[in-house]
């Protein structure tokens, strides 16, 4: 045990100064992050004691059509009122508003940041408290300061991003982040009220035993996915199959897990879903940078996630991620039977 755990708040300086180009901005903007993920971590933690205030339905839809929980709303106020308490961002996107948020008050028209969000992803798993998650990604404005924001600062491709990372919420909050020098982990100590370095640097396997999907759409998948679903289920020592199927129905959880033991997560295009379920702005490319920089790998099954360019806030797009060797392999499959 070390005898000093760096705080995320002590790390983000102290990687500030190491990289003069991340300006203090990116480090207030981040702490901005790290504060609301606080308080939705408590609102979580108690969400079961106070189920009628924010357990359960929300009765109204999302623009996905979704039934918004209230906790899928709440942490939507929460990580929106954070980012617009401070100066750094001038508007946001997320899964649960409709359109782009811009924050046009006089102090945030210079601003030089514009973020994305999940803002509670796995949220059917709220009320059956398995571990759910919160995903961002922050990139550069496009449009001039001054100048009102567009939804062009928002419809750029993953590999603008200047930062990204996630929380989950899970038998430990953590807290994990990439500005482009790295993945890091941090771990809540509720004791301290602070989140402390645990996994600096993590790396993803480049093979891995574990895959990921929701084996209930099976009939839907394309021929490929269900090629390469056999492949896993084969019986061959040399390549360690069969490998083990896990799936938690919350793609940080089923995402951070592979990162740490290798793995691969699939949410492939279906009949009832021809381009998938999960949203390309503030779930795929988040999580694809954050595996790239770890050393792993994102594509929709043929191209690269982060090199999609986006035409609409909430496209969707088939999904496959994490450990290079399994997603070269489940593409393979693709290229051979679509
Ligand atoms: P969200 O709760 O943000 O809408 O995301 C849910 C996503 C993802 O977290 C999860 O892996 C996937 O939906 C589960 O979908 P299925 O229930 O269709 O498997
Ligand atoms: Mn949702
Ligand atoms: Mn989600
Ligand atoms: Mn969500």
């Amino acid at each position: 045990m070390r005898n000093h755990m760096i705080t995320l708040g002590e790390y983000i300086v102290k990687k500030q100064a190491e990289y003069p180009s991340a300006t203090g901005e990116l480090s207030s903007l981040l702490s901005s992050i790290r504060r609301a993920a606080k308080v939705v971590n408590r609102e979580i933690n108690r969400a079961g004691l106070v189920s009628d205030i924010i357990g359960g339905s929300s009765g109204s839809e999302n623009v996905q059509g979704e039934v918004q929980q209230k906790l899928d709303v709440f942490a939507n106020d929460r990580f929106k009122a954070a980012l617009e308490a401070r100066g750094e961002v001038c508007g946001i996107a997320s899964e649960e508003e409709d359109d782009f948020v811009a924050f046009d008050s006089e102090n945030h028209s210079n601003a030089k940041y514009v973020v994305l969000m999940d803002p509670l992803d796995g949220s059917s798993n709220i009320d059956v408290n398995v571990s759910v998650g919160t995903i961002f990604s922050i990139y550069r404005r496009i449009s001039e300061p001054g100048q009102p924001v567009t939804l062009e600062d928002f419809l750029q491709p993953g590999i603008n991003q200047i930062a990204a990372g996630y929380v989950v919420y899970g038998s430990s909050t953590m807290l994990v982040y990439t500005t482009g020098h790295g993945v890091h982990g941090f771990t809540y100590d509720p004791s301290l009220g602070s989140f402390c370095l645990s996994h600096e640097n993590i790396r993803i396997p480049e093979e891995g035993t574990i895959y990921s999907i929701n084996e209930g759409n099976y009939i839907k998948f394309p021929d490929g996915v269900k090629k390469y679903l056999k492949y896993c289920q084969e019986k061959d020592d040399a390549s360690k199959r069969p490998y083990t199927s896990r799936y938690i129905g919350s793609l940080v959880s089923d995402f951070h897990r592979n990162m740490l033991k290798g793995g691969i997560y699939i949410y492939p295009s279906g009949t009832s879903a021809p381009n998938g379920k999960l949203r390309l702005l503030y779930e795929c490319n988040p999580l694809a940078f954050l595996a790239e920089q770890a050393g792993g790998k994102a594509s929709d099954g043929f191209r690269r996630i982060m090199e999609i360019k986006p035409t609409s806030l909430h496209q969707r797009t088939p999904y496959f991620i994490g450990s290079t060797r399994m997603v070269d392999k489940a593409e393979e499959f693709m290229a051979q039977y679509s």
